[in-house]
């Protein structure tokens, strides 16, 4: 059998991951995928549904949605209406799915989501995550609504950040490799070894914002995520039925609760040790305490100021006061490094976005995403959000790196219905520059930790890099945005592609 000749190899770049090797590990260990037993998402979801059978509120808390909860379904229904073209006899020998985000080179186009309360689905909470996510060379995005503070969860994300690189420059997998900052030169505060993203549900008072800001620069974290679509909860009928709101009982607070300005707020000050709140999450013990009709007098002391400081924070972050666009300067003036709005679902909104955060000559970027249909049901799907938006000249204008750089300065990411590799495809395709993972992290977190969720990054990203070979595309960078025009013109009922020598990429059926 003759050698497939060189010049079909492109060399790999540096710090390449062979993510599809996790595959050929599936099939060689004959043990199936671990810790979850499987990479279907209905069945993880199954399981860890039936992990929590003993506390339903916290499944469900992370399960539910707003109102019918059709936009949750409605966002991976619009993806599966959207279809690959595969192409045959192109080489994809050698693939990346390397991605660049404000001039950084990651191995792979995947965030984690910002994810509040965690502690209520496993015990390790965010630090879970923040840990697998660290070690995989996936950037983690931390809630403002963690049960950890800022400081904790940066200190996890650094835990496994120890790359070993193979001959050639490609990070060793199997070794337990990950992405490392101080190698490609990038410097955050607090020689951050990972990559990490802080999440900001806009506080209240602007000197709690300074505090949580210069707080986070200090823990190494690069980017800034300002939550828009949240200004107030969604109306979420499984959390209403059991009155389900961990904050309210000081869960999910310890941002709040390690702020010492927010604490002075109330006179008060963050405790010496780090606070951890009890896993499991039992609401009706916690209610019980705190109106003193049980436990130790210290017991109904704690839960009452918990119960206390758990409202204050409320208030303080999920206040139910809308902003404006004016508002955003304040933060613009405090925060210098990248600003990411996320829960942009408009044109008008992703337009006024590019001009807003690219003032000056900063970078910027926006999330599309409707919060996983946990906000406003009956919204757009995320997807159609994405390829309207991705359709405006203006955001295409805005896209271009700036005369005499090859840097692009404003950044697409994406959002809500991610489940599969071809999900995040489908998404570049379209033209994200990247995708955050929510639910299928959560799920596998409450099954197993840490294992659970690097289980979910693998195999999502070994599925990513198969297709993509499959489908003929040696790089995400060379697909990206090539499938938009078929998507455009079969939404309009065009039979785009058939005679008019288009390149066909990706196309929507009814
Ligand atoms: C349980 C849960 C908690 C969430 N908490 C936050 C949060 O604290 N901040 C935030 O910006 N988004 C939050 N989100 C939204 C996610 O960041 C992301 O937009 C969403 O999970 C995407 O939808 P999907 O998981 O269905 O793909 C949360 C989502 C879930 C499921």
């Amino acid at each position: 059998m003759s050698s497939i000749p060189p010049h079909h190899i492109p060399k790999p770049e540096a710090h390449q991951v062979p993510w599809g090797k996790y595959m050929i590990s599936l099939y060689v260990g004959q043990k199936g995928p671990q810790p979850l037993g499987t990479v279907v998402f209905s069945e993880i979801e199954q399981k860890a549904r039936k992990k929590l059978a003993a506390y339903p509120g916290a499944f469900l808390y992370a399960g539910g949605s707003a109102g019918t909860c059709q936009t949750e379904h409605a966002n991976e229904a619009y993806l599966r209406s959207l279809r690959i073209i595969p192409r045959m006899l192109k080489p994809t020998n050698t693939r990346s799915l390397g991605t660049t985000l404000f001039g950084i080179r990651y191995p792979s186009p995947m965030l984690i989501a910002p994810i509040g309360v965690q502690g209520t689905f496993y015990e390790d909470g965010e630090l879970a995550p923040a840990r697998a996510a660290g070690k995989l060379g996936v950037p983690f995005v931390c809630s403002t609504a963690s049960t950890r503070s800022i400081e904790q969860v940066a200190k996890a994300n650094d835990e496994f950040a120890n790359v070993v690189l193979k001959e050639g420059g490609q990070v060793d997998l199997e070794k337990g490799a990950a992405w490392n900052l101080s190698l490609i030169g990038a410097q955050p505060e607090g020689g951050a070894l990972a990559s990490r993203w802080y999440q900001l549900y806009w506080p209240i008072h602007n000197e709690v914002t300074s505090s949580l800001l210069s707080r986070a620069r200090a823990s190494g974290y690069t980017t800034l995520v300002i939550t828009l679509d949240t200004m107030s909860l969604g109306w979420r009928p499984h959390d209403l039925e059991r009155s389900y709101l961990p904050f309210g009982l000081g869960v999910g607070i310890e941002i709040g609760r390690s702020d010492p300005v927010f604490m002075s707020l109330h006179n008060r000050q963050p405790p010496k040790e780090d606070y951890v709140p009890k896993f499991p999450y039992l609401p009706q013990d916690l209610l019980s305490r705190a109106m003193g009709l049980a436990g130790t007098p210290e017991e109904h002391a704690q839960a009452k100021e918990d119960a206390y400081l758990g409202q204050a924070w409320l208030a303080e972050s999920n206040s139910g006061t809308y902003r404006s666009w004016e508002d955003l300067d304040f933060i613009l003036d405090e925060w210098k490094g990248p600003v990411v709005l996320k829960g942009i679902q408009s044109v008008r909104d992703a337009e006024k976005a590019a001009e807003v955060l690219m003032k000056d000559g900063r970078e910027g970027g926006i999330v599309v995403s409707n919060h996983g249909g946990r906000q406003v049901d009956g919204a757009i799907p995320s997807i159609l959000a994405l390829q309207r938006i991705l359709a405006s000249k203006k955001v295409q204008a805005a896209r271009n790196p700036p005369p005499g750089s090859n840097q692009k300065k404003f950044h697409v990411l994406f959002d809500s219905g991610i489940r599969t590799g071809s999900d995040i495809l489908k998404a570049v395709m379209l033209g994200a520059d990247a995708v955050l993972l929510g639910r299928p992290y959560v799920y596998a977190s409450i099954l197993a930790g840490q294992a659970g969720v690097e289980q979910v990054i693998q195999h999502i990203l070994a599925d990513l890099d198969v297709t993509m070979g499959l489908a003929g595309w040696d790089s995400l960078d060379e697909v990206r945005g090539k499938g938009l025009a078929g998507v455009l013109a079969t939404s309009a009922g065009k039979s785009f592609g058939v005679d008019d020598g288009e390149e066909e990429v990706l196309i929507k059926v009814d």
